[in-house]
């Protein structure tokens, strides 16, 4: 049974997930004094953050925004993988003691704007923001939560629908982390990717990020950036496909999946789909963004 968020109070939700302010994380993952505790993180004008709703195409960027700084060499080889490079802001496993990391930090992160360190309201740390169609995502996640040990096995892509359409999954809803992060863009330095872009134009879309990171890339460095985070190559990538984590977490080769979009139509039913185009309209009028769905 899944209970009403309380704002402030930890809420447990099921054996996998507890809830926190608002936003659902897996259990062990995290706590809520180490949410609270980023409220003090010392942001530096030269940190960038990946921010995304879960399964949204972050170890991609993560890949691409890793590769660009090095590019510069800026960063060394003092990092065995992609996760140490770009850490998870949210989780305190590893590394929780940034502090003498050198400059520029990377981190990634899948928390809301209010759970964020304050100082990226001084609007000279960066972020990129990626977004996927809710569509392509939930059956993604869905795949994912077969996965990973953390999270509970669906029974069924029904039930899965059903608790992703509630924000009962690790990330909360889909709808309210593009609408939080979208509507207070303006309290941000932040640029916003759709994971179908990417796709579409991974060029262009290397391109966008190292111009917004200020690091103007020669036509030889973007090329090579490009050829490593392809989907085939950085599925062979064991810096970046995340095949490194302990098989008793993630099973392997589920981070690097299918990498495509429109394949939601072998999972939605007709029906689903339809569900779902409703929620979707009613929950994204307000909003002026364009998906593409295949
Ligand atoms: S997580 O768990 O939130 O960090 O997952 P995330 O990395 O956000 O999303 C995983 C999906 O991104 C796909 N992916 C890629 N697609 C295209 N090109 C590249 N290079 C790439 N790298 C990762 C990955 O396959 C997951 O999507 P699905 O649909 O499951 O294949």
């Amino acid at each position: 049974m899944h209970r009403r968020s309380t704002v402030g109070i930890m809420e447990q939700i099921n054996e996998f997930l507890f809830r926190y302010k608002g936003l659902v994380f897996a259990n062990g993952m995290t706590t809520p004094e180490y949410i609270d505790s980023l409220q003090s993180f010392q942001i530096r004008d030269s940190d960038t953050f990946l921010v995304t709703y879960p399964k949204s195409g972050t170890i991609w960027a993560q890949n691409i925004i890793t590769l660009i700084c090095e590019s510069e060499g800026n960063q060394d080889e003092e990092f065995p993988n992609n996760l140490e490079k770009m850490p998870w802001l949210e989780f305190p496993e590893g590394h929780t003691d940034y502090s003498s990391r050198r400059s520029p930090r990377l981190f990634a992160s899948h928390l809301l704007p209010r759970l964020m360190p304050p100082g990226l309201k001084d609007k000279k740390a960066k972020i990129v923001y990626v977004m996927r169609n809710p569509k392509d995502n939930a059956v993604s996640y869905f795949h994912f939560s077969h996965a990973l040990s953390k999270l509970e096995n669906p029974t069924s892509f029904e039930d899965f629908l059903q608790q992703y359409l509630a924000g009962d999954v690790a990330g909360s809803s889909w709808f309210d982390h593009i609408r939080d992060w979208y509507t207070h863009q303006d309290e941000y330095n932040i640029l916003f990717l759709t994971y179908e872009d990417m796709i579409m134009d991974l060029r262009s879309a290397v391109e966008k990020i190292s111009r917004f990171l200020g690091r103007d890339l020669s036509e030889a460095a973007l090329s090579r950036v490009v050829e490593k985070t392809t989907f085939r190559n950085m599925r062979k990538d064991p810096k970046a496909n995340y095949e490194f984590l302990p098989e008793d977490l993630l099973k392997k080769g589920q981070f690097m999946r299918k990498g495509m979009f429109g394949d939601w139509k072998n999972t939605f039913t007709v029906a689903q789909s339809e569900m779902f185009d409703q929620i979707y309209q009613e929950r994204m009028k307000s909003l002026p963004l364009k998906f593409t769905w295949e």
